[in-house]
């Protein structure tokens, strides 16, 4: 987990067409947040980097559903109505980036927020990041440089809350460079009156699993550090607190950058922070470079598991596959000697592809694929491709990858192809408001009209492929039956009211049931070279140890001598 946003939120952008806005949304979309919708007034139906822009959030609201989080990016005049237009329409946390945001607006937000059950972070912030997850305003600048300078709170990283933007990011980046992973980065904003504040935040952190301690930037002014010190006192923060507070040259009434940050009549000071929050029992340095060694220190006296190996720390890149430890290897998180001998190899393709590991049914459904591609004799390219290579001398590994390399958009491509061509006719039919049958009759029409086939129909061999009714069987026990699959049964039955019926092929049913287990079509080629390669391997091995070298392989005129028809038991 994290705190404010993760990989779950969705996210409105209020402003999203504005100069700021654009550019921002195009930031946090390539960092991986769920940027869902936007909003400007008056530019309701346009599209801003493929997000649908309405007019209000209620409307936003009513065509997507429920929105998490709206990040205004509203020049301060209009920030008030569209704080509370985002709180009415049901939006959990709204972040008020901009600055100049007038005190009465602010405490007329704070007021909605409270009627609604509510939560906002700002005005004048830069926002949140939780890295690896997501990132709601303007931490980090571009992806690649967030995602190089602050590491991932997995397993578990420490919170940091920042009364400075600036800061905020320099403390990410530098506990980043001493080892020290991050649950979440809050910058609180710099203003008098603030949604989300230092206490607010650590009472997040301190409620989070995933965080192990709580780094606090703070600075002269307001009561925060000490009402933090309290929380500690209180034992309601019981999480290691490790502080700096800037300011300790300021003099009493010399503002500090941010209106929040001012000493008046004595309250504020920086010794007094300073002193409320060491007699609370928080480690506080006295100058910032000193920090990230603190919390090393106080992490590494604690076991935590927020500090990276050596390994990891010097890492150039990553990779979310397989982590090599050793005496451990973890597949997608999971220990393969754990997985070994309970997870079928159908379950670990759909683990290392997806990231998850299947149900019991759909992990038999994908070993049902995978069996149904393994081998389909000595005609397709593929197999000739691996037997010709073979015959030459060639190693087996030279051999199988010949084979491999022959599958391509017409060899195997079809499961893909299929797919793609099955969700444009569910999608033809929600948009027109037509039945399957009639979506599927037009668009097959259409791609006769532009000489196109319409792939994973129809087999050069078979008539009725004894892999498809099985592999449906499979995947209706398994309780898959979506768009794809519907409109694949909606194009059978318009082939079937032509004189020629093209019933579905094995690469088709393939395609048609991964798309329905949401399996991004990038991979299904992929999958069909998993499945087909023991095949090739067999095609292999036999021309080598079978047939004379350079011989001349007839494509079509071979026999079989193989084992006889058998059943299972
Ligand atoms: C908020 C801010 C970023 C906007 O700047 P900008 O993007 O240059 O401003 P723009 O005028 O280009 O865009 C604002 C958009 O909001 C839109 N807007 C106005 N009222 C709106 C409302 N109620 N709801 C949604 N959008 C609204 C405007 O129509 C405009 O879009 P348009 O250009 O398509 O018409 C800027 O005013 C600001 O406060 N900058 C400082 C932020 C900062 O640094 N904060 C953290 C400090 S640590």
């Amino acid at each position: 987990m994290a705190i404010l946003i993760d990989d779950t939120k969705r996210v409105l952008i209020q402003g999203i067409t504005g100069r700021e806005g654009q550019a921002r949304t195009r930031l946090m979309k390539e960092y991986g947040t769920k940027v869902v919708g936007g909003v400007t007034p008056g530019k309701g139906g346009q599209a801003v980097l493929g997000v649908p822009v309405f007019n209000t959030p209620r409307e936003a609201v009513d065509a997507l559903g429920a929105i998490d989080i709206s990040v205004l990016f509203v020049p301060a005049a209009g920030v008030k109505d569209a704080a509370i237009s985002a709180i009415d329409a049901g939006v959990g946390l709204t972040v008020l980036v901009p600055d100049r945001v007038p005190v009465w607006d602010a405490m007329e937000i704070a007021a909605a927020a409270k009627a609604n059950g509510g939560r906002f972070l700002g005005p004048n912030t830069l926002g949140a990041l939780s890295p690896g997850k997501g990132v709601i305003g303007m931490i980090g600048g571009r992806a690649e440089s967030a995602r190089a300078w602050f590491k991932p709170g997995v397993p578990a990283g420490v919170g940091i809350i920042s009364r400075s933007g600036g800061m905020a990011s320099s403390t990410g980046y530098y506990l980043g460079q001493a080892g020290v992973r991050i649950s979440t980065i809050v910058h609180i904003g710099g203003d008098a009156v603030l949604g989300l504040r230092i206490p607010e935040a650590a009472l997040l952190f301190e409620a989070d699993p995933q965080t192990e301690a709580i780094v606090v930037f703070g600075e002269i002014g307001s009561s925060q550090e000490e009402e933090l010190a309290s929380l500690i006192r209180e034992k309601r923060v019981t999480k290691p607190v490790i502080a700096y507070v800037g300011g300790k040259a300021a003099r009493e009434g010399t503002r500090f950058s941010h209106a929040g940050a001012i000493i008046e009549g004595g309250r504020g000071t920086h010794d007094g922070k300073v002193k409320a929050l060491r007699e609370a029992g928080a480690t506080v340095v006295d100058a910032f470079g000193e920090l990230p060694a603190a919390v090393v220190a106080i992490l590494s006296h604690r076991k935590g598991h927020s500090l990276m190996s050596d390994a990891e720390r010097t890492a150039q890149w990553h990779t979310a596959l397989t982590q090599i430890e050793p005496n451990r290897v973890a597949v997608r998180g999971y220990d393969i000697a754990q997985l070994m001998g309970r997870a079928s190899f159908g379950a670990a393709v759909h683990l290392i592809l997806t990231g998850e590991l299947p149900s019991a049914e759909v992990g038999r459904l994908m070993d049902a694929i995978l069996v149904a591609s393994i081998d389909h004799g000595a005609t397709p390219p593929s197999a000739l491709a691996a037997r010709t290579v073979a015959s030459t001398g060639a190693s087996l590994s030279a051999a199988v990858a010949a084979g491999i390399m022959s599958i391509n958009r017409h060899h195997g491509g079809a499961i893909e192809d299929c797919a793609k061509e099955l969700a444009k006719i569910a999608a033809r039919a929600a948009k027109d408001s037509l039945t399957l049958d009639d979506a599927a009759t037009k668009h097959l029409a259409a791609m006769k009209e532009a000489g196109d086939r319409m792939p994973g129909f129809g087999h050069r061999y078979h008539t009725k492929d004894p892999r498809t009714a099985r592999l449906f069987e499979l995947a209706q026990a398994a309780g898959v039956d979506g768009a794809h699959m519907k409109a694949a049964r909606a194009v059978e039955r318009a082939f079937a009211e032509q004189k020629k019926p093209l019933p579905i092929n094995v690469d088709g049913a393939i395609g048609a049931i991964l798309a329905d287990l949401g399996m991004s079509p990038s991979v299904f080629n992929g999958i069909f070279m998993i499945a087909r390669t023991p095949g090739l391997v067999s095609h292999v091995v036999e021309e080598q140890s079978r047939e004379k070298p350079m011989r001349r392989i007839d494509p079509v005129h071979h026999g079989y001598d193989g084992a006889p028809p058998r059943t299972l038991s």
